[in-house]
């Protein structure tokens, strides 16, 4: 699915095509009419959406909730433990970028990220993100943003020593820390009509040779696959680890 990106300065186009991918075609200087649009502007790639409720999604790693917990990488216990103890740099497959906050971590962390990402509009937010902060994220150097089908990458991928995988949950009351991106990555997935099969992903993954999976799922959720090697529990989430 196509979005025109509508920019009201033409310095920009230079930025969209060569180093966004975008197509000459896709930008426009009239504000666009339709329901959903990008908006691209001095503080980088925005969407816009007007129904049922106008919404404004844009990422920014270096503010907010991310640019703190990127300045203190080593009180990620839990994303720590989970990612094991040892000590080398890994090679990470996340097959779920959503946002990227947790590769983010990894990235901060030392290990090289595979980041996949099936909705074309996260990615084009996320590559736009990624070039505004490259000069500050040293680290975002060790990262290859891919847009797809996670499962088709990895089998094109090699030597990767774990996959980690943070599929969308199920709705409950309960998941209210996460439920805010979570609902503007739900909205971005339901108008790019991506069907998200939640669990299915792991699955798919299960089938493949790996060495080390790691899901992470709400800490009351049901296992969904009882061949677990260990767990990693925190207060509202837990990672089932699987070898
Ligand atoms: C819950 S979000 C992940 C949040 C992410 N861990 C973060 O830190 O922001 C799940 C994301 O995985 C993506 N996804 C789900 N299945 C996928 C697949 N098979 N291939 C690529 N991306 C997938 C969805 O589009 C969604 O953006």
């Amino acid at each position: 699915m196509n979005f025109p990106i509508y920019i009201d300065n033409k310095i920009y186009i230079d930025y969209l095509t060569n180093v966004l991918g975008v197509p000459e075609t896709n930008i426009v200087n009239i504000y666009p009419k339709e329901p959903t649009f990008f908006i691209y502007k001095e503080s980088g790639l925005h969407f816009v959406i007007n129904s049922p409720q106008k919404k404004i999604i844009h990422i920014d790693f270096l503010k907010g909730q991310m640019g703190w917990r990127l300045r203190r990488p080593d009180h990620e216990t839990l994303l720590k433990k989970a990612l094991g103890k040892k000590k080398d740099n890994l090679t990470i497959l996340d097959g779920t970028a959503g946002f990227l906050s947790d590769t983010l971590i990894f990235l901060a962390l030392g290990h090289k990220v595979i980041a996949c990402e099936q909705s074309r509009v996260l990615f084009m937010l996320l590559n736009d993100a990624i070039h505004r902060a490259r000069d500050e994220l040293i680290f975002l150097t060790n990262l290859d943003l891919v847009h797809g089908n996670a499962v088709d990458i990895y089998k094109n991928t090699k030597n990767i020593d774990l996959i980690y995988l943070d599929p969308m949950y199920p709705d409950n009351k309960k998941n209210n820390a996460r439920s805010g991106v979570m609902n503007d990555i739900k909205n971005i997935l339901e108008i790019e009509a991506i069907t998200n099969l939640e669990d299915q992903i792991f699955f798919d993954f299960k089938k493949q040779e790996f060495k080390k999976i790691v899901l992470k799922r709400p800490i009351k959720s049901k296992i969904i696959d009882r061949n677990l090697n260990y767990q990693v529990k925190g207060k509202s989430t837990r990672f089932d680890v699987y070898i």
